[in-house]
Formats: structure tokens, sequence, C-alpha cells
């Protein structure tokens, strides 16, 4: 029996491969290898493609987000609210500044809860940095309104959702900056580290590059302490070929989702993703939530075993890899424990950390594939017994 992995890059690549190699090639015969045309046209055509008169590009989603709060001069003594439940970057690089983040539960999209956001505004908020978790766009009306009323910047975390949209709007467009992350994982992944930083600002945009650059205005001219963060020229050129295939491989990737939902949304043991009205995801991930059916079962050294784990364990044996996304909630990481947050403060990103199962899911799953796996998630869950409805 085959199996399916989480993400299959070597397959996708099979499908641009001559492209790819073509575009390798220019460059490597070019012999500029650090900035130059490749790095300006993927900029003009990315910044055309979330429609913004701003891109800058970076070495990696986590520079972008770092960048981007160092250009909006968050800093030392600031607080900058944002998710529990997404990637580690996110809060490190608020961290990175000298700025506290500050953590606020999750809604039943698993992106940030604009209610609670509001309630966490304290004098020394300085901005918000929703995430676009899996794919999906959090509410940036509500969020807007919010950053709005009380004059804080936001900064779009769009690591996990390259062409997805909120009321339309592409993502990277509707806060004051968006951070964009080209990890080969990624709806738009290079074959290495990549980044970019989008906005309609051009006063943030030459920040970016400076900061970007060392802090150097002019060729060793340095006005403050920066980084070295470049998008190098080969991961331009292959990103500019996969630019074309992107919408492509997103719609793909919905009809994956809808075929999930729909043979799975009536199976009382999990959950499917909700989606909120106005958003597009473009799915990253599709994750499905397994709540706990009965009291633990004991493993025989002892310890707890959830239900999502023994689905995971039944899915690993028919040769179907899943992943978790994410394991721990950052308010109750190592790192952050001098902040002073308890169990049980953030009730649902908590829960929802012990539920969360992401199915196989990349353009290139085969429709066989899908239904093997959609068949053996059904059986390993009658098997596993009791289901129980979720709580609505
Ligand atoms: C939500 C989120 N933010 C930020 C990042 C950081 O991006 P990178 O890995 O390109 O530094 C990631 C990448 O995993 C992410 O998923």
């Amino acid at each position: 029996m085959s199996k399916i992995p989480p993400i299959d890059l070597a397959r996708e690549y099979q499908t641009i491969r001559h492209e790819i190699e073509a575009a390798v090639g220019d460059v490597l015969v070019s012999g500029q290898y650090i900035g130059g045309p490749q790095v300006a046209e993927f900029e003009a055509e990315f910044g055309t493609y979330v429609g913004t008169s701003e891109c800058v590009a970076c070495n990696s989603g986590t520079d972008a987000l770092y960048l981007a709060l160092r250009a909006l001069d968050v800093g030392p003594g600031d607080e900058v609210i944002t998710s529990p439940f997404t990637f580690f970057a996110t809060a490190e690089t608020i961290s990175l500044t000298g700025a506290t983040p500050v953590f606020v539960d999750i809604d039943e999209t698993f992106n940030l809860d604009a209610q609670q956001v509001e309630a966490a505004i304290s004098e020394k908020t300085r901005a918000i940095v929703p995430v676009h978790l899996f794919g999906q766009p959090a509410d940036m009306t509500r969020l807007g309104a919010i950053a709005a009323s009380h004059q804080l910047a936001i900064v779009e975390d769009c690591a996990q959702a390259t062409g997805a949209r909120w009321q339309g709007r592409p993502v990277g467009s509707l806060g004051t900056v968006g951070c964009f992350s080209f990890f080969p994982t990624k709806n738009l992944g290079a074959f290495g580290d990549g980044g970019a930083v989008t906005t309609n600002d051009p006063a943030i945009a030459r920040r970016i590059r400076r900061l970007k650059d060392h802090g150097a205005s002019a060729r060793y001219y340095h006005e403050e302490l920066g980084a070295n963060s470049r998008l190098d020229a080969l991961q331009a050129a292959i990103l500019r070929v996969k630019l074309r295939y992107l919408d492509g491989w997103n719609a793909r990737r919905q009809a994956i989702a809808t075929t999930y939902s729909q043979c799975l949304a009536a199976v009382d043991a999990i959950a499917v993703p909700s989606v909120r009205a106005g958003a597009i995801s473009v799915w990253n991930q599709y994750t499905i939530r397994v709540p706990q059916s009965r009291p633990s079962q004991n493993t025989d050294n002892g310890g707890a075993i959830s239900t999502r784990d023994r689905l995971q364990g039944s899915l690993q044996e028919s040769g179907i890899a899943t992943s978790i996304y994410y394991p721990f909630p950052l308010h109750l990481q190592p790192v952050y424990r001098h902040l002073g947050y308890r169990s049980g403060q953030l009730p649902l990103v908590e829960r929802i950390c012990t539920e969360v199962l992401s199915l196989p899911m990349f353009p290139e799953l085969s429709h066989p594939e899908q239904d093997r796996i959609i068949t053996v998630v059904k059986d390993a869950l009658s098997q596993l017994g009791d289901p129980q409805t979720l709580p609505s």
C-alpha cells in the first residue's frame, strides 16, 4: 500500500520542472546572484498580485514580521496583541523587538477573537498581529475597526495564506503591513527560505528596505542597526514561475477542502473546519478537530492517550501521514513563563491544541488518495467508539 504524505513538494516540482530549470539556468548564467532584476521583477509582480503599491522581498517570513514591526518603531515598553495559536515566529519577532506579546484567545475559526482583542488593549498597545491561520483570513473588518478606533497598526501574518481574500480583497493589503513566508511548504513556496512585506505606505517600505540591508540608506552609510535579509536571485526566479500557478493550485486546494468537508461533516466524532462568511481560505492546512470521545484510555506506560492521537496512530498504520499544528499554545510555552499566563486562562486555544489534526493537503493529492484518506478516517473513528458530538 503506497504511503500518503502530508505534503509532496517533489510531486509539485515534476509538474513545472522544465520552467523552473530554465529560470534557474538563466540566473546561473547571468552571474547576478544577489539582488538584480529577478528580485526587482518578483517584487513588482508580487505587489501587483497582493494589490499593494509596495513590496519588499526579504529572507523569510520571520524576517518579514521582524522588519515590519521595526519599521513601525515597535520596541521596548510596547505591547502587541496576537494569537496564541500560530507558529512561534509570530510572537518571537514581537519579543525580538523588545516589545511584549499579549495573547488573547481564538475563536472557532482558529483565528483571533476580535472581541477579546479589544478587551486586551491597554495604554501600551501599539499594534495587532492577526494570523491568517491555515490559509483562512482573520476577521479583518472588525480588527480594522478596532485598530482604527485605538490608532493601532495592523501587521498581518500572511505566512500561511498567500492568495487568500477577505471580502474580496487579498490578505496583505488589508492592514498597515502584510508579511509573507515563502518557506517551501507555504502555498507559494521557494526552494529554500524567502519572505516579503507588502504595504501601501512608501515610507514604511523605504524603512524596511533600509532595515533589511544593515540599516544602510546608501552603500556603506548606516543609519541604524538592521539585518542581512535578502531574497536570493535564484529564489526570486523560482517564485516568479510559481506565482503564475498559484491561483490554480489554490483552487485545487479549495476543491480538496470542499470534498473533505462534504464527506466528513456528518461524522459526529469530529468537527470539520469552519470558515467565516467573507473569508476565502487557501487551505494551507485542512485541520479537523477530534474531541475526547471518552475519559482517556491508558497506555501501557500509564500515560493518557487522546482520541485525536489514537486517530492519528490509526491513520499512520494505514500509511497516511498527518500533522498536529499546534500541540502547545504560545502563552504556555516555557520561553513565555515570565509573562505569567496560567493554564486555563485561554481555554479555547488550550482545548483546541489537544484536538487538532491536519489531514494531507496539497494540490497534487489525487482523487483516489483523498477517497482513501476519507475512508480510513471514518473506519478508524467507528473503531475508536463512543463518538460524541462537539458542543455547539
Ligand atoms: C504563521 C506563520 N508565521 C510566520 C512564519 C515564519 O515564516 P518563515 O519560516 O519563512 O520564517 C511561519 C512559518 O512557518 C508561519 O506559519
